[in-house]
């Protein structure tokens, strides 16, 4: 370990449990000397085992769901609070959209869904954005880093709903970035991740063959949740100061590869 986070402070948000991406953030981020505070919606808290990873990096949890700006401004000034001071670094790790939930087909949406699962995926970022900003919560050179898929660029037929949610939040990190990087010298990226078997990832009709032939594609094979952690806090450390406004693929090369040997194999009679 290289302590690339002596010294910070953060707030993380959307571990559930052991395989969330979120959950392997807060472990190497705590490995690097970052010190936080962890956040899910209170219904999460109730499923999955948030308090086990608290304990073993000595962090406090604070419920907050992410679409209610008084929750998040409770925690925000809760977190500055309890870690003694601005903030550092903040992961946004939240998805969920209800047409997947309830199988809707992306032609046979319920709106009211769509509209619900935009607010948790999508909208939700801003918000986080929004109280930081105004509370003037970040610290000069602090990095806020949330996660994202490649469907926001191309066609995943069974990505439904997130596709869209996914493409708003990239566009949030590039709009409010620029004056978070203005005003406040914060940057503001999106990490683009591989496949990964999480709760939400295994939303996604198909998920196996899905992971698969993503594996298949890519020169490098399928990020995993640890490498995309890592990736988060390389973003966290101050050797990315300089890095705002971007779309990161951490993808092990599939969305700049056509086609790979492998899959041309698959289809060789
Ligand atoms: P996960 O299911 O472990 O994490 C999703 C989190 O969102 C959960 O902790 C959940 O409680 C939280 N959440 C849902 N509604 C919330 C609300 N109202 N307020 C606060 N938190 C709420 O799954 P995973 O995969 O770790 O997801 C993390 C992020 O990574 C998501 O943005 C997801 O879209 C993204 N991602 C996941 C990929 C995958 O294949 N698993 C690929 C690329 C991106």
């Amino acid at each position: 370990m290289y302590n690339l986070l002596k010294g910070k402070r953060g707030i993380i948000f959307g571990a559930l449990d052991e395989n969330s991406i979120a959950w392997k953030t807060a472990e190497r981020v705590h490995e690097e000397g970052g010190v936080f505070v962890l956040t899910n919606a209170p219904v999460a808290m109730r499923m999955g085992t948030i308090d086990q990873l608290a304990e073993k990096t000595g962090s406090v949890v604070i419920p907050a769901d992410a679409t209610n700006v008084e929750d998040l401004e409770k925690l925000v000034l809760q977190a500055m609070d309890i870690l003694g001071g601005k903030i550092d670094f903040v992961l946004h790790s939240i998805g969920m959209s209800v047409n997947v939930r309830k199988g809707n087909h992306y032609t046979d949406m319920n709106y009211d869904f769509t509209t619900k699962g935009w607010d948790v995926s999508a909208l939700s970022f801003h918000k986080v954005l929004q109280v930081l900003y105004k509370k003037d919560a970040m610290n000069e050179w602090g990095s806020i880093v949330a996660l994202t898929y490649m469907a926001a660029q191309r066609v995943f037929p069974n990505y439904n709903d997130m596709a869209d949610n996914k493409a708003y939040l990239e566009s949030i990190a590039r709009s409010f970035g620029y004056f978070f990087g203005k005003e406040k010298k914060v940057r503001v990226n999106t990490i683009s991740q591989s496949p990964t078997p999480t709760t939400a990832g295994q939303g996604v009709k198909g998920f196996d063959g899905f992971i698969a032939f993503s594996d298949k594609m890519s020169p490098l094979g399928n990020a995993t949740a640890l490498e995309c952690a890592d990736y988060t806090v390389a973003m966290f450390s101050d050797l990315t100061r300089k890095v705002t406004l971007q779309n990161l693929y951490n993808d092990g090369g599939f969305s700049n590869t056509g086609v790979s040997q492998e899959v041309v194999d698959a289809f060789e009679k």
